[in-house]
């Protein structure tokens, strides 16, 4: 990435409206000048995530989250500073070209993010001769890689197309990249290549098929390679190795093939677990098929995935679903407004969607992806499986364990279908069943009346802070357009008056800012790093004070000095209760009096 002058971040800010951008990712409704959603960084259920079109600026009154625009790009895509004004300019059309400098300083700070793009290149180029390799390998008559790419039916398309490869060639991995430029702490630092005892450089994945992993972005970010053959049937190896996560690889945001899949308008989304199901499920022409690659999905991967669609279809290996903590990775789905169904191959000889493709074909497949059922039919279905439902004890445990299941939804209707449902399913009268959902509920609610309670003690808390109100007011006043006010503010106002220590800080950041810019013109936020700074001042920024600046500049100035009197009154009552000379209690005195007469003024 080149180094940017200042200048971007500000075209940036003023050629991406913040409404339109946070609409791409959350629901917005018009509330007077405000735009309301729920928080897409939190989990609720009533919004508390406003945008404000005249401030250009979100805060979530939830979660604290809050910033501008470029703040918004950061957080939700889960990249950094620069990224963020890079993509954003992108979407602007802002030709990024004229703002690039030159500067030493610039460099400096940039020096990881170049780092980051030559592990790129690298990665791209490492994928490149794995896949040369097996190219090279296909040509010859026979040979072991051959006959097992045959095994596996990957064709010569679907081989270009996912850039698979075999990770040993003629020459070593370690020497061809050195042939391409790269320094040997860049090579090492890959995390590709590692070094033995002796001192020797070796392939990590020695001997085995090369499966490129793609970022969103197509670019080349990892690896995971399989072995084959007698190693594997001895299990002298791992079957997968795949790549540490490291500064361009993180398991938990990544999807394997997402960005195959992105190029689609995508009605839903299937998600299987390896390598090989997302290839042969896209190969069949299933190009909305993901691989989580063997972990429990995580909140990044839903948000990913949210991004495309609503909609996702569980295709996991027959005994990989039922697992805790893909269970967990469902539910996180489920709360993130995804409408998750989970497929269930009709066939017990087969373990997953590729042996299920290869035997049975497309059409068969596409027959079990229009019958997959509902998490909550899944999650019933898995506590069937759990127990023996001939015995009575068991029949308790199902009762109780699926009304706790059905006890968490929330749309009644949904609940009382899925309570006939079983029922009849399972041969039960429905009256237990509800009566057992109601206790569910109920319990629920007492928790509710928790959270309500909370609620309140927030309220609370916020009588307790009228005095930082009244910092964060100084701060407001100093950001108003009012010349005359935020003079005044400058003169009667000094650090030290502002009790609020976070306050302070942005109190103190804007004064350093005033002599080299005029704070009137710049865009303060985008100057602070700071998580907690951009939290206080967003907070100050929804503080509408506009008409209001001449009165409360007055009441802060009263207020200030209020304090300070009364700080000096105690002082004084305290020290007249000490043994003093009479001559200082009687200058005290004297001063509390007029102490006293000043605060009758000011009341
Ligand atoms: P599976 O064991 O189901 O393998 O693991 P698979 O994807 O069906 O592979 P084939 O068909 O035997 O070639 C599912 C996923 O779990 C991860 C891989 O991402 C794999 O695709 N895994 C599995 C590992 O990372 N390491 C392993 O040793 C095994
Ligand atoms: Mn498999």
């Amino acid at each position: 990435m080149p180094y940017y002058s200042g200048d971007l971040i500000e075209e940036v800010i003023s050629q991406n409206d913040i409404v339109e951008v946070v609409s791409e990712y959350v629901t917005l409704k018009k509330s007077g000048r405000n735009y309301m959603g729920l928080c897409p960084f939190h989990r609720e259920k009533s919004p508390s995530f406003c945008v404000s079109i005249d401030k250009q600026i979100f805060k979530c009154f939830g979660c604290s989250e809050g910033g501008n625009v470029i703040t918004f790009i950061m957080k939700i895509e889960n990249i950094d500073f620069w990224e963020a004004v890079e993509m954003l300019a992108e979407r602007a059309g802002i030709d990024t070209t004229r703002y690039e400098v030159n500067n030493y300083y610039n460099k400096i700070e940039s020096t990881k993010k170049d780092m980051k793009d030559v592990m790129y290149k690298l990665n791209r180029d490492v994928g490149l001769f794995y896949h040369n390799n097996l190219i090279e390998l296909l040509k010859e008559d026979r040979n072991d890689v051959k006959d097992y790419i045959i095994s596996r039916k990957l064709d010569i398309k679907t081989i270009n197309k996912f850039g698979i490869g075999y990770s040993t060639g003629k020459e070593s991995l370690y020497d061809y990249l050195i042939r391409l430029g790269y320094s040997d702490e860049e090579i090492m630092a890959s995390d590709i290549i590692l070094k033995s005892k002796t001192g020797r450089k070796y392939d990590r994945f020695f001997d085995r098929i090369m499966f490129p992993i793609f970022d969103i972005r197509d670019r080349t970010i990892a690896f995971g390679g399989r072995a084959f053959g007698e190693k594997v049937k001895n299990k002298t190896v791992p079957k997968y190795y795949n790549s540490q996560e490291s500064d361009i690889y993180h398991k938990g945001k990544t999807l394997y093939l997402m960005n195959f899949a992105k190029r689609n308008k995508l009605e839903n989304i299937i998600i299987v677990e390896g390598y090989m199901d997302a290839i042969a499920l896209q190969k069949f022409g299933f190009n909305n098929a993901v691989a989580s690659l063997g972990t429990a999905l995580t909140e990044n991967q839903a948000r990913l995935i949210k991004k495309y669609t609503d909609n996702v279809i569980i295709g996991y290996d027959q005994d990989g679903a039922g697992q805790a903590a893909t269970l967990r990775g469902l539910d996180i789905l489920a709360n993130h407004g995804l409408n998750v169904k989970v497929l269930k191959l009709d066939r017990e000889d087969v373990k997953d969607p590729d042996e299920y493709l290869n035997k049975y074909g497309p059409e068969r497949l596409q027959n079990c992806i229009n019958k997959a059922i509902s998490l909550v039919e899944f999650k019933i279905s898995i506590l069937e499986k759990d127990l023996n439902l001939e015995n009575f004890d068991s029949k308790v445990k199902f009762l109780t364990g699926v009304s706790n299941i059905l006890s968490k939804i929330d749309n009644n209707i949904e609940r009382d279908m899925y309570i006939d449902k079983v029922s009849k399913k399972y041969g039960m009268s429905p009256g237990p069943i509800l009566k057992e959902v109601e206790k569910g509920l109920k319990l629920k609610k007492d928790d509710e009346v928790q959270i309500d309670m909370n609620a309140l003690n927030k309220k609370m808390q916020l009588v307790t802070t009228v005095r930082k109100r009244q910092d964060q007011y100084i701060v407001a006043l100093l950001l108003s357009k009012n010349k005359r006010v935020q003079e005044e503010i400058l003169r009667s106002i000094s650090s030290e008056d502002i009790d609020d220590e976070n306050v302070r800080k942005i109190f103190d950041f804007i004064l350093s800012l005033k002599d080299k810019y005029d704070i009137n013109k710049i865009d303060i936020l985008s100057k602070i790093q700071d998580e907690d700074m951009i939290k206080e001042i967003t907070d100050i920024m929804y503080i509408d004070i506009s008409g209001y600046e001449e009165k409360l500049l007055q009441d802060v100035l009263k207020n200030k000095k209020k304090e300070k009197l009364f700080t000096r009154r105690d002082d004084i009552i305290k020290r007249l209760s000490e043994d003093i000379s009479n001559d200082e209690s009687q200058i005290l005195e004297v001063e509390l009096n007029q102490i006293i007469i000043e605060l009758s003024k000011l009341k």
